[in-house]
């Protein structure tokens, strides 16, 4: 899969995929993503279930167990997600990267107040004090 947005503004895209890969044990989920999205441009990802979408971002946030094997680059403003430490990428994450799953029954943690899990990434990112 290759995509290219074709108003491209500056010369280092906001988010860019590399020969993007994921595998598990039975096998590639993700065989060589490639594409590039620059500041102000939307890109939606169509295709049908089980054809790697949300495999694609959880590998690239680092939220994928060890049980998958993930290669090429994810440049975020130039810098590759897969390289950094995991406290650089809990920085990103929900702080310049944001990842809202479509299933908030199984998203959200059903021992836990709910106000207490949406206001996480504001706590954690945005400097909110607990009420
Ligand atoms: N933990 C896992 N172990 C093995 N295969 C997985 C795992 N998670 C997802 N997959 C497989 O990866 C593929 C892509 O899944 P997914 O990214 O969820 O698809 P989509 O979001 O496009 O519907 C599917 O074939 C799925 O079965
Ligand atoms: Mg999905």
């Amino acid at each position: 899969m290759t995509m290219s947005p074709s108003t491209s503004h500056t010369p280092v895209p906001l988010l860019r995929f590399e020969n993007f890969q994921v595998a598990f044990a039975r096998g590639p989920a993700v065989r060589g993503l490639d594409l590039s999205v620059h500041r102000g441009e939307a890109l939606g990802i169509v295709g049908e279930s089980g054809s790697g979408k949300s495999i694609t971002w959880l590998a690239a946030l680092g939220l994928l167990g060890s049980a998958a094997r993930i290669s090429g680059r994810v440049l975020f403003e130039g810098q590759d997600l897969l390289g950094m430490t995991p406290k650089a990428l809990a920085r990103l994450r929900g702080g310049r990267i944001a990842l809202i799953s479509q299933d908030p029954m199984s998203a959200l943690n059903p021992v836990k107040r709910v106000g207490h899990q949406v206001a996480e990434v504001l706590r954690l990112h945005r400097g909110m004090q607990d009420a």
